[in-house]
């Protein structure tokens, strides 16, 4: 299961992939938002990040209006490597090299298509392991060190 949320700047584009994974059949949980008005992008990926680091969900999708703030407030939780990504070997790369179990999309900086492939890039790919899982342990320790 994927759990996606996004504030009002992601609202349309979180609509247009929650279509997408149902027609990949896959099952989504929709955290919000899911009304115009505006509200704080911390709030929802506060809700996606928590949920993914507790299980509740295998990943997460997240979109702001640049994805600069979800991306942010994601990766404060522990055990959560979001990426930013805005194409698709970004997308790609952020399976493979960094197991990345949030992918942040900006709303207002893509359209429907490219957003819906750059998350089938992302969910197609496998990560690599190897060196850069060593990788991943060390910002596993960076987290250990400050939190
Ligand atoms: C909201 O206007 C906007 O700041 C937000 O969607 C996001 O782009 C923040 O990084």
């Amino acid at each position: 299961m994927i759990i996606i949320g996004s504030d009002h700047g992601g609202l349309s584009l979180k609509t247009a992939l929650c279509e997408y994974l149902g027609r990949r059949g896959i099952e989504v949980a929709d955290a919000g938002t899911n009304s115009d008005a505006s509200v704080d992008y911390p709030d929802y990926g506060q809700k996606v990040a928590e949920t993914v680091r507790e299980g509740g969900a295998e990943s997460g999708i997240l979109i702001c209006g640049t994805g600069i703030g979800m991306s942010i407030a994601a990766n404060k939780i522990p055990g959560i490597r979001a990426a930013l990504v805005t194409d698709v070997f970004m997308a790609r790369m952020a399976k493979e090299h960094n197991n990345a179990n949030v992918l942040v999309l900006g709303g207002r900086v893509l359209d429907e298509q490219k957003a819906c492939d750059l998350v089938g890039a992302w969910l197609d790919a496998t990560f690599e392991g190897g060196r850069h899982q060593s990788r991943l342990d060390k910002i596993t320790a960076l987290e250990m060190k400050y939190c």
